[in-house]
């Protein structure tokens, strides 16, 4: 389990240090930070993916990911990424690219300085420190150590040896383990990390792949834009069981019956309501029902990963449905850790109520996130 997060230097959050649980619901005022924790979240998963250059450049670079607020004189402009799972620490510090390494650089164009062509690398991460430990009976023994210039790891033995691995300045040492046999602890810290998923709204405008027919195809996991939405309604039915998607579209929508349509390798889904003398189709269906069902399908996912992460799942969702979708979490959480953030405080009541947890509180204090724990 996921049970600590810490964050410093990145956009709103200038230090976080946050506990969590089985099931953690976050709660703050729209600004309040909830985002930027969901994407310090997102960066994790990137790094150990290898993509973190390009999740920083998505999002507008390292420049614009930095903390823009004030920081003490010798203070670093660093983004530090933290966690704990299970026995296993992990911290990654990342920092603009150094101007010595770009003297490096075979290009020099004639007559400008080096410190000109630097501007041109402000947005490229440069991993500054990475570094995992392992908790051996209450005790940290560090199992890969990173500097700018040299990485060292431990064996299975406990032996220090050179990481037999080159990555680039850019990249997590988690991304290139190559034997993972001979770093089972790193290898599992990767696998866990990129076994997290993460949902931040579906599309459900009138041109939204969520409101055509999709290919049917064995899909125990939803996408992450919920593209695949009709066929993992149908692989959950197929694997668990029909009545449990149609329990669970009862339950939010009292007297409403799911069923699946297959045409020419193509599935959709109908919804018949009561009241009505047709099934409605999914180009027919309210942005909120298609939201819920999106949400639907990635809670009782088949196949739960290590962490499921979700974003303001308010979005377009009536409060008469927080009540179900409290229990779609509480299901889940039997499987899987879940993180969800809110700005409603009557889903993070009823999420928080149903999983017998406290919500944790963000606010923006002097252009800083600050939770209540
Ligand atoms: N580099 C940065 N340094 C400092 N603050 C930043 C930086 N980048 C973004 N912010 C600020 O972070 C704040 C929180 O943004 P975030 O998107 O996490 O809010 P939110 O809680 O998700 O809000 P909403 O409910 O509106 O989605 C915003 O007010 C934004 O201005
Ligand atoms: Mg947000």
């Amino acid at each position: 389990m996921l049970s600590r997060l810490t964050v410093s230097g990145y956009r709103s959050i200038k230090n976080l240090a946050l506990p969590l649980s089985a099931v953690s619901v976050v709660l703050g005022a729209n600004g309040s930070g909830k985002s930027n924790l969901y994407r310090s979240l997102a960066l994790i998963w990137s790094a150990a993916g290898g993509t973190l250059a390009s999740s920083l450049a998505a999002e507008g670079g390292l420049a614009s990911a930095l903390w823009a607020g004030r920081r003490h004189k010798n203070e670093d402009d660093y983004i530090t990424l933290a966690l704990e799972l299970d026995d296993l620490s992990y911290e990654l510090v990342l920092g603009r690219v150094p101007l010595d390494s770009l003297m490096g650089m075979s290009y020099k164009a004639s007559g400008d300085s080096l410190e000109q062509f630097n501007q041109f690398f402000l947005n490229d991460p440069d991993i500054k420190s990475e570094m995992v430990s392992v908790d051996y009976r209450g005790k940290q023994i560090k199992l890969l150590e990173r500097t700018s210039r040299n990485i060292s790891a431990r064996n299975m033995d406990g032996r220090p040896i050179e990481y037999p691995l080159i990555v680039s300045s850019s990249e997590s040492v988690l991304t290139g383990l190559r034997e993972p046999h001979l770093f089972p602890d790193l290898a599992k810290l990767r696998s866990d990390i990129l076994s997290w998923r993460f949902y931040h709204h579906f599309r459900t405008d009138f041109q939204s792949p969520l409101r055509e027919p999709q290919l049917s195809t064995f899909s125990p996991v939803l996408n992450d834009d919920g593209s695949n939405l009709f066929a993992a309604l149908a692989t959950i039915a197929a694997i668990e069981g029909p009545d449990l998607v149609r329990q669970a579209v009862a339950d939010a929508f009292p007297g409403t019956r799911l069923e699946f349509l297959l045409s020419d390798g193509l599935i959709e889904i109908e919804l018949h309501q009561p009241g009505l003398e047709r099934p409605l189709h999914t180009a027919e269906l309210s942005d909120g029902t298609l939201q819920y069902l999106a949400l639907l399908a990635a809670l009782l996912t088949p196949r739960p990963p290590g962490l499921l992460v979700l974003n303001e799942p308010e979005t377009s969702v009536h409060a008469s449905l927080y009540g179900a979708l409290a229990r779609l979490i509480v299901r889940a959480a039997k499987h899987t850790q879940i993180f969800v953030t809110t700005h409603c405080a009557e889903l993070a009541k009823q999420v928080a109520a149903a999983c017998k947890v406290e919500p944790i509180l963000l606010e923006k204090v002097d252009g800083a996130t600050t939770a209540n724990r």
